[in-house]
């Protein structure tokens, strides 16, 4: 048997993936086979596919993968045959504080090590836990990145309260979870979109207030007059340079700013007598650990909690995929079925 797998040559580029085949191996001491069935994109897989932060060989991109474990090693008492299972992020960060290996990106699925663009993977039981009960392969796959990332974010780091409010930033995987998350804990969430359809679309996923922040450039200042003039509790910040100024605006005083995406530039200004006098709390996150997806997972078996899929294509159109992501007309997550 040979398994299908998709490779980024060195450089990337959308027009240069490869389909190859690459060959089974059985589970060793403390490792799981696992038939892959769906994937995610998120805008990290994005840069590395494309060549931005190109890794230094040929790689299997794709941080997510969720699929079905078919053979068990020796040592192994999590899983058994026929469970179905979701990738980590970060396959050695167990738990508590992040420590040296989560400092970069060098032991990530997909990016420092291969990932999971491929029909089947032989890897420690540890970088997998189980899926949520009754989630398909492809809404599983969206958990890895963008799922825990917004977790982490609210539930872990921002420790959100019911009658917390929250402001998200546009319609990608990221936001679109955390808007789901905070309205499942009782949260009130103003939520941003360049477009008025897209708004839309949050409103009917339950976001209380709505922003066009296209029209509106100065929506920190909006996001302070909806709650009164004491700004959010919490800022799921995904634009970076470009967003932040706004960001420090719609936070109340001592709120907390999760610094998660970098949408409009890797370097810029910040107002450090901003920071300082409004008491901000400024979190930098990068996805989360295997303990915050188990709570993750048993928050979404209690309420049913389902992810915002916005369209499905098969392994070989993963270029098309991303052209998908890249066009931004997407609402919620791109998956990979195969
Ligand atoms: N730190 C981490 O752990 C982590 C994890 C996952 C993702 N990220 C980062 O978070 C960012 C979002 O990731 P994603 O996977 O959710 O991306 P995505 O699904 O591709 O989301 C893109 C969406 O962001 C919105 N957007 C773009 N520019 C914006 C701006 N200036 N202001 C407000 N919204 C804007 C757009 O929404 P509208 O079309 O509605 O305007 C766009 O559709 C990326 O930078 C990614 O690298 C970080």
């Amino acid at each position: 048997m040979s398994i299908r797998t998709i490779v980024v040559p060195l450089g990337g580029g959308l027009d240069r993936l490869q389909i190859t085949s690459t060959a089974p191996r059985q589970p060793g001491h403390g490792e799981i086979t696992v038939r892959l069935h769906a994937s995610s994109l998120n805008y990290h897989d994005y840069v590395v596919v494309t060549g931005v932060w190109a890794p230094r060989e040929p790689r299997i991109p794709m941080s997510d993968g969720a699929g079905v474990v078919t053979a068990v090693g020796e040592g192994v008492t999590e899983f058994q045959v026929g469970d179905a299972v979701v990738s980590l992020f970060f396959p050695e960060w167990a738990d508590g504080e992040p420590g040296p290996s989560e400092g970069n990106f060098a032991r990530v699925p997909g990016d420092g090590l291969d990932g999971y663009a491929r029909e089947q993977v032989t890897a420690k039981a540890s970088a997998f836990t189980h899926a949520p009960q009754g989630y398909s392969h492809a809404e599983a796959a969206t958990l890895t990145c963008a799922g825990l990332t917004a977790w982490r974010a609210l539930m872990a780091d921002g420790l959100l309260k019911p009658g917390d409010s929250v402001l998200v930033q546009g319609t990608g995987g990221v936001s679109i979870f955390a808007l789901q998350f905070a309205k499942l804990a009782g949260a009130t969430v103003i939520a941003t979109s360049s477009s008025d359809a897209k708004l839309e679309r949050l409103r009917a996923l339950g976001a209380d207030q709505l922003i066009n922040y296209r029209e509106n450039p100065n929506w920190g200042e909006t996001v302070r007059a909806m709650t009164e003039g004491r700004g959010v509790d919490h800022v799921i910040e995904i634009g970076g340079p470009g967003t932040m100024e706004q960001s420090m605006i719609a936070a109340r005083i001592g709120g907390h700013i999760a610094i998660i995406g970098i949408l409009t530039g890797l370097v810029g200004q910040v107002s450090f007598i901003q920071a300082i006098a409004r008491h901000l709390k400024l979190q930098g996150v990068l996805v989360g650990n295997r303990k915050h997806q188990l709570d993750m997972i048993r928050a979404i078996d209690a309420t049913g909690m389902k992810p915002q899929i916005d369209s499905r294509y098969p392994l070989e159109e993963i270029a098309e995929a991303f052209r998908h992501q890249e066009s931004n007309r997407h609402f919620g997550k791109i998956c990979l079925e195969f």
